[in-house]
């Protein structure tokens, strides 16, 4: 089926200049960005949008990274979307990462590792009206 998911290009990769190298990896795995704004969260917004991850010792490095430097939030769209932006993005800890992955090329750590991705549907429909409304989708 036809997704929608949620991309944000982290503060590593907008500091490096690195966005579009980024997406120049989603749109080669046949990704298409329908909506995309570069913003600088605030460690409120930081800390909502990693809430399920409230608890875990990195949170406060995690949301305190997220405000370092502006982001890059976008929706991708494309057929099994969620699953093959995970793909496209490699695992998490850039050390685990597949060849030609943005993590593997890109990723400085686990911590700094360049992109998010939605992990499941609810997740993606949860992280997507976080920060876009409906006037901002066009597919
Ligand atoms: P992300 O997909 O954005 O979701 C949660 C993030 O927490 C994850 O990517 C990692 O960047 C980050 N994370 C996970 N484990 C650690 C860790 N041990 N130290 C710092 N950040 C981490």
């Amino acid at each position: 089926a036809i997704e929608r998911t949620l991309s944000i290009i982290k503060p590593d990769a907008t500091k490096r200049n690195l966005t579009g190298k980024v997406n120049a990896k989603f749109e080669e795995a046949g990704l298409r960005i329908v909506a995309q704004k570069r913003i600088q969260l605030t460690l409120a917004q930081a800390g909502q949008f990693y809430a399920e991850h409230k608890e875990r010792p990195f949170f406060g490095e995690l949301t305190e990274f997220m405000v370092s430097e502006p982001v890059v939030v976008q929706v991708l769209e494309g057929e099994g979307a969620i699953l093959k932006n995970r793909e496209v993005m490699g695992a998490t800890n850039p050390a685990n990462a597949d060849e030609g992955t943005i993590r593997k090329e890109f990723a400085l750590s686990v911590g700094e590792n360049s992109v998010h991705g939605s992990d499941s549907e609810a997740a993606a429909a949860r992280e997507i009206a976080f920060f876009f409304s409906g006037l901002e989708l066009v597919g």
